[in-house]
C-alpha cells in the first residue's frame, strides 16, 4: 500500500505524545470468538491476531490469569504484546452468487507479515497521562448486527470510529487525510470500485469507567471522548473530555487492515451492485466490529507509552520494547480446531449460518443451518449467544462544542476512578469525599 510518511503533517495539531505503530500477523481465521463464545465455535468468522494459549482459544474472565504468561508466542512486532485483537472478514460476492475471502495484505511502512492488520497505541500530546489497561481488560467496538448508521449521531466522534477508505490506486494519494476521515473514507463499504484496495479503519473508544473490565455487554464500560472531530484530522488527533460516568482516559488503540481486492476487480459486478460482504452476512459494512483482550507482559505498555515514539514506522526506536522479525511474528500461529472451509476458494455460502441480511433493520441469528459446531478438539456445541443489537447510542447526544482542552489533573480533588499517583503524574494527589488514593502500580494509582 500507500507507504508511510503515514501521518499527515498538520502544522496547527499536536504530534502525539506517545505512539506505537506494529504489525500483527495473522494468527488464525477462525469461527471463534473469545470474548462472546469463548472456547466454542462462534457464529461468524474472524480474523485473530496477538498472542497464542489454548487451541480452543477459550479466555478466561479471570483477571488472576495473566495471559501474557500462559502465552506462547505472539503474532506481533512486540514480544511483550500477548492481547489479542480481531476483525470480521471480507468478502468478495462474484455476480454468480459464490464467495471467495478477500487476502489481507501487510500494511505500507510494516514490513512483511502475512496478512493481520496493523495496531497503534496513541497518547495525544496533553498534560493527561494516561491509564494503561488493567489485566482482565477486554472491549468490543461496534455490533455485528448492525445493518445501518443511523444509531450513530452525526458528527460524534463515534461516527468517525469505523470507516473503510477506498485507495484509487494511485499510491500516496490519501496521503494527506489521517485516518477516518477526508474524500477517500466511508462508514459502510465503499460503493464503487477500488483499483487499489481497501483500508478498514477501527477506533477503540479512550475513556474509561475506571473499575469494570469487562461487563457483560463487553462495551458498557467504555465511551468515546466528547467534542466534535476535526474532519480533517479525526479521531487520530482527537482531544476533548471524558464524560463524567467514564472518567479515566486509557490509551487510543486503533486497528488498520488492509483487504487485498484487486485480485477480483475484472470480475466486479458492472450493474453498480456493491460484491463486499462481511462474515456475518452483512453487505452494508455497518456491522463492522473490533474486539481487544489485553495481554501486554507486566508494565511494559506502561513504560512503552511513558517513553516511545516509533514515527509509526520504527518500532526500534522503543527500547523499551522487544522488536521480533517477520519470520518470527509470521510463524506464531494457532492450529485450526473448526473443521470447515474458508478462504482459497469459492463457496457457497458464507462459514456458518450467515446469509445476507441487508437491513436497515438489525440482522436476526439464523440457527440450525447445517454448519460446524464442533470443534476440532472436542469443545462444546454451540450455542450461539451473540448479543442482539445494544446499539451504542450516549446516553445524551453532544449538541453543544465542547472546547478540547485536556482534563488537567490540577484541582482541589480527584473523582472516583481518577488518577491520583505513578511515575510522571504532576497532578493532584487529594481525592474526592469518600474515596481514597490506592496505589495499583509504580505507574498508576487510583481513587477508590
Ligand atoms: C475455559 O477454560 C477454563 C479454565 O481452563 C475452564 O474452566 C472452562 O471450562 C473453559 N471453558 C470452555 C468453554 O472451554
Ligand atoms: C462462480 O465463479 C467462480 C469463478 O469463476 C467459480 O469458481 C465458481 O464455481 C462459480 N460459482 C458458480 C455457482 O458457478
Amino acid at each position: 500500500m500507500v507507504s508511510l510518511k503515514f501521518l499527515p503533517t498538520f502544522s496547527l495539531l499536536p504530534l502525539a505524545h506517545a505512539l506505537l505503530r506494529f504489525p500483527c500477523a495473522q494468527l488464525v481465521t477462525q469461527r471463534l470468538d473469545p470474548l462472546v463464545t469463548p472456547g466454542q465455535v462462534s457464529p461468524h468468522l474472524h480474523q485473530i491476531v496477538g498472542g497464542v494459549r489454548e487451541t480452543r482459544f477459550n479466555i478466561t474472565i479471570d483477571p488472576n490469569t495473566d495471559i501474557a504468561k500462559t502465552s506462547t508466542c505472539t503474532s506481533c512486532r512486540f514480544k511483550e504484546d500477548k492481547s489479542n485483537y480481531w476483525t470480521a472478514v471480507m468478502y468478495f460476492k462474484h455476480p454468480n452468487g459464490s464467495f471467495i475471502r478477500v487476502p489481507q495484505i501487510a500494511n505500507g511502512g510494516t514490513g512483511n507479515s502475512n496478512g493481520g492488520m496493523t495496531v497503534y497505541y496513541i497518547q495525544p500530546s496533553s498534560s493527561v497521562r494516561f491509564t494503561s489497561f488493567r489485566k482482565g481488560f477486554r472491549m468490543i467496538v461496534g455490533d455485528p448486527m448492525v445493518r445501518s448508521d443511523s444509531h450513530v449521531p452525526a458528527n460524534s466522534v463515534q461516527s468517525y470510529a469505523l470507516t473503510f477508505r477506498c485507495y484509487d490506486g494511485v499510491p500516496g494519494s490519501d496521503g494527506s487525510w489521517a485516518p477516518g476521515v477526508g474524500p477517500f473514507e466511508s462508514v459502510g463499504f465503499p460503493q464503487k470500485k477500488c483499483p487499489g484496495g481497501i483500508r478498514t479503519n477501527i477506533f477503540f473508544p479512550t475513556c474509561w469507567d475506571g473499575t469494570t473490565l469487562d461487563p457483560p455487554d463487553h462495551h458498557s464500560h467504555v465511551k468515546y471522548i466528547q467534542g466534535t472531530v476535526n474532519p480533517r484530522a479525526g479521531i487520530f488527533y482527537q482531544s476533548g473530555t471524558c464524560p463524567s460516568t467514564h472518567p479515566v482516559r486509557i490509551p487510543l488503540i486503533f486497528l488498520e487492515t488492509i483487504w487485498d481486492t484487486k485480485p477480483f476487480l475484472n470480475d466486479w459486478p458492472t450493474d453498480g451492485s456493491q460484491p463486499l460482504v462481511y462474515s456475518m452476512g452483512d453487505p452494508t459494512g455497518f456491522g463492522q466490529h473490533g474486539d481487544y483482550v489485553f495481554g501486554w507482559e507486566d508494565d511494559s505498555l506502561d513504560r512503552a507509552m511513558a517513553r516511545c515514539n516509533d514515527r509509526g514506522d520504527f518500532p526500534a526506536d522503543c527500547k523499551e520494547l522487544t522488536v521480533q522479525t517477520d519470520q518470527a511474528i509470521n510463524s506464531c500461529t494457532q492450529p485450526v480446531v473448526v473443521n470447515e472451509v474458508t478462504e482459497g476458494r469459492y463457496l457457497p455460502t458464507l462459514p456458518g449460518c450467515n446469509p445476507i441480511q441487508n437491513g436497515p433493520g438489525t440482522a436476526t441469528m439464523v440457527q440450525n443451518c447445517n454448519a460446524v459446531s464442533t470443534t476440532g478438539t472436542g469443545g462444546a456445541p454451540t450455542t450461539v449467544s451473540v448479543p442482539t443489537s445494544t446499539a451504542t447510542v450516549p446516553a445524551s447526544t453532544q449538541t453543544t462544542v465542547v472546547v478540547p482542552t485536556p482534563t488537567a489533573p490540577q484541582g482541589p480533588a480527584i473523582p472516583k476512578y481518577g488518577q491520583c499517583g505513578g511515575i510522571g503524574w504532576a497532578g493532584s494527589t487529594v481525592c474526592i469525599a469518600g474515596s481514597t488514593c490506592q496505589k495499583l502500580s509504580d505507574w498508576y494509582s487510583q481513587c477508590v
